[in-house]
């Protein structure tokens, strides 16, 4: 009996996974989606009767339900380079020449060109044609491991037939590729994200990388994720070219862009690159330009790599995208420092895949400068990855009026103050609610105090209600508990959540939360020097100029900011309720170990057990230490975990003391 209903289970996944295959790969569906899911809710509903006949590759088991705590290390032990960019076909004919120099042939190499997709590469191992690993690019040796979450992909195969790749050992195998999310889905994502009072994110490629770190896998699974693949590695493969590559990873059953050309010279890799800068916008997911690789594996083995990035690829990028439209205002708004600084509104306008309304100025001087006026046709422009700009006056209106600098806060209606060398004008209310805002912003915010769950929407409405008024104020958000859970689109487990979040925050070390305190111009590189020599905030409150002044990058602007910051009654009663609450006003590192590591550069190389990368340099930073990316030598001291890279090879060359991580333990608990 038993082997029979075995014997239903294994033909009902086969059945799916072709499905799969069809609807998710080939994007050639063979069935309507509600017979697929029920093939699935079929599949679903034995395997709960009989679940000894799970397995890890079923269809099934694509969304795990466990939470994922820490994105764990994974070490590349081929590194993942980036590629270096070309703007124009003049330099792609320098690389053209660069390539046959070295390779020193008198035919013209061939080229495999491949569209550029802009989203986060990632890396995904299969153990004897098993997935097993996903991990993402990280600096380029040592990534996070995000397996739970690209297993939600449906395109991404768990389990694929090496066998079908006949007189190679394909038992180990590594695919690299890029996972990225379509413009329409990313579009109606954003569209529920502002539904529900959370920031949009600026591009696809933002919204696929903050997806994949997502901690739920179930969340992710809602996400509308995808894969390109295009790089194959496996110890046991001696494929001769990029594009027999790209035919093996499609005969595995991978996704494969099929908008690719092998170029027999860079003629041909310009045309095809001319013939996509015209096209990008009829595909369905975003490209930035086109990667060029040498086809022959050969000749990539004789070109090698410079520095991060091969010389025998190379990314030739498309130029900005533009489009011209009305400038209908411009808007004032407040920073948390005061600071007014323009944004455009602009009448929509679909680039890039998105529409366009809002556009940022950096200063009234932008203004004068480019002789914006309101009515204006202007022409805008999408880089990368930040909020448009604008270029300049394409027409000027008939009837177009001047803007003017305000004189009065658009939000409090105070007068506004211009200092005598600054091009930006202030409102120096402190009490200012869009002010008050920012700074809480600033305060909860990524690299500060990081509150997870406490996001601008939240903040503005907590201002608002007049439950916040400064950021010390959080701390005792927990007192309205029950007047929040009534609060619409909160709720009993949204405040249990963010009070967890705000109690958890106070064991934030003290230069997070020095920086959290909105100092102007402390920045996070500023905050942790001015921790590092003082120790405490008592001790920086009584630093005199001089000794401010004798901390490297701290000059008279930051120094004055700091006096400046201390002599104000109002900061030093939001330190005070700070203190009460429990927050770290001194560095505990500091008081047992002053500076052990002091003015030493340490290179970490290899997976460590017991630290993430950010931790092991936050403790050799914290005990006064540096950490550079390359060894040489400067070097003083090499980390090498697990899996070393080629810098435990170049430490030894250069005669540099190598530590365990139990050796680095103990020098820093010594
Ligand atoms: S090859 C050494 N091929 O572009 C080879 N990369 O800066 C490097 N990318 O990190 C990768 N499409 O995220 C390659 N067809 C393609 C690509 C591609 C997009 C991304 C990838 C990489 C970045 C290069």
């Amino acid at each position: 009996m038993n082997n029979v209903i075995q014997k239903k289970i294994i033909d009902l996944r086969e059945e799916i996974k072709k499905h799969e295959y069809h609807y998710f790969v080939l994007a050639q569906p063979l069935i309507q989606d509600y017979e697929f899911d029920l093939l699935l809710k079929k599949l679903e509903k034995l395997e709960s009767e009989y679940p000894e006949f799970i397995t890890p590759d079923s269809p099934t088991q694509r969304v795990g339900s466990d939470l994922t705590k820490v994105f764990n290390p994974v070490n590349h032990i081929t590194p993942m380079l980036s590629l270096s960019n070309t703007y124009n076909e003049t330099e792609l004919y320098d690389f053209d020449r660069r390539v046959r120099d070295i390779i020193k042939i008198d035919a013209e190499p061939d080229y495999m060109a491949e569209l550029k997709l802009d989203g986060a590469s990632v890396s995904l191992k299969y153990e004897n044609g098993f997935f097993t690993t996903a991990a993402t690019r990280g600096d380029g040796e040592i990534g996070e491991e995000i397996t739970a979450n690209v297993k939600t992909i449906r395109s991404v195969p768990l389990k694929i037939s090496i066998d079908k790749i006949k007189g190679y050992d394909l038992s180990e195998l590594e695919v690299r590729g890029e996972i990225f999310m379509e413009i329409e889905a990313f579009n109606k994502l954003n569209e529920e994200r502002v539904r529900n009072e959370l920031p949009p994110f600026a591009n696809p490629r933002n919204s696929t990388a903050g997806t994949l770190k997502l901690q739920d896998p179930r969340e992710v699974s809602k996400r509308p994720l995808d894969i390109f693949a295009y790089y194959l590695l496996s110890p046991g493969m001696h494929f001769k070219t990029q594009s027999q590559n790209l035919e093996i990873l499609e005969t595995l059953g991978f996704k494969v862009n099929k908008n690719r050309r092998l170029c027999h010279n860079i003629k041909e890799v310009v045309d095809f690159c001319r013939e996509w800068s015209l096209k990008r916008d009829e595909l369905p997911y975003e490209i930035d330009g086109v990667v060029v690789k040498v086809n022959s594996i050969e000749y990539q083995g004789k070109l090698g790599n410079i520095a991060k990035s091969p010389r025998w690829a190379v990314a030739y990028k498309f130029k900005a995208k533009q489009a011209s439209t009305i400038l209908n205002s411009i808007k004032w708004q407040v920073g948390r420092t005061g600071a007014i600084t323009p944004v455009a509104q602009l009448e929509p306008v679909r680039l890039a895949g998105s529409t366009i309304s809002r556009a940022t100025l950096h200063n009234f001087d932008e203004i004068q400068r480019k002789q914006l006026n309101e009515g204006d046709t202007v022409l805008i422009e999408k880089g990368g990855d930040v909020i448009p700009k604008i270029v300049s006056v394409v027409r000027h209106a008939k009837n177009s009026k001047p803007v003017k600098l305000p004189e009065r806060c658009p939000v409090c209606n105070s007068k506004l103050y211009k200092p005598e060398n600054e091009v930006a004008v202030y409102c120096e209310n402190y009490e200012c609610s869009a002010q008050v805002k920012g700074r809480i912003i600033h305060f909860a915010g990524r690299g500060a105090m990081d509150i997870e769950g406490l996001g601008e929407a939240l903040i503005c409405r907590f201002v608002d209600m007049k439950l916040l008024n400064s950021y010390a104020d959080i701390y005792s958000l927990k007192e309205y508990k029950d007047v929040l859970i009534k609060e619409e689109g909160l709720g009993l487990k949204s405040i249990t959540n963010l009070i967890k979040a705000i109690e958890n925050s106070k064991k934030r070390p003290f230069e997070k939360v020095l920086f959290a305190l909105g100092i102007r111009y402390v920045g996070s590189g500023a905050a942790q020097k001015l921790a590092r020599h003082f120790g405490s905030l008592d001790d920086l409150q009584k630093a005199p100029v001089e000794e401010l002044e004798s901390i490297p990058d701290i000059g008279p602007s930051v120094s004055g900011s700091i006096l400046r910051f201390f002599k104000n009654p109002v900061n030093i009663a939001h330190i005070e309720k700070l203190e009460k609450a429990g927050l770290k006003f001194a560095s505990e590192l500091r008081k047992t170990a002053p500076g052990i590591l002091e003015n030493k550069s340490f290179v970490l190389t290899g997976t460590l057990k017991n630290f993430s990368r950010e931790e092991a340099k936050e403790a050799i930073i914290k005990f006064g230490g540096k950490v550079s990316s390359g060894v040489s030598s400067k070097t003083d001291y090499v980390i090498a975990g697990e899996n070393p890279g080629s810098k435990l090879s170049k430490a030894k060359e250069f005669q540099i003391q190598i530590l365990t991580e139990d050796e680095f333990s103990k020098l820093i608990s010594s």
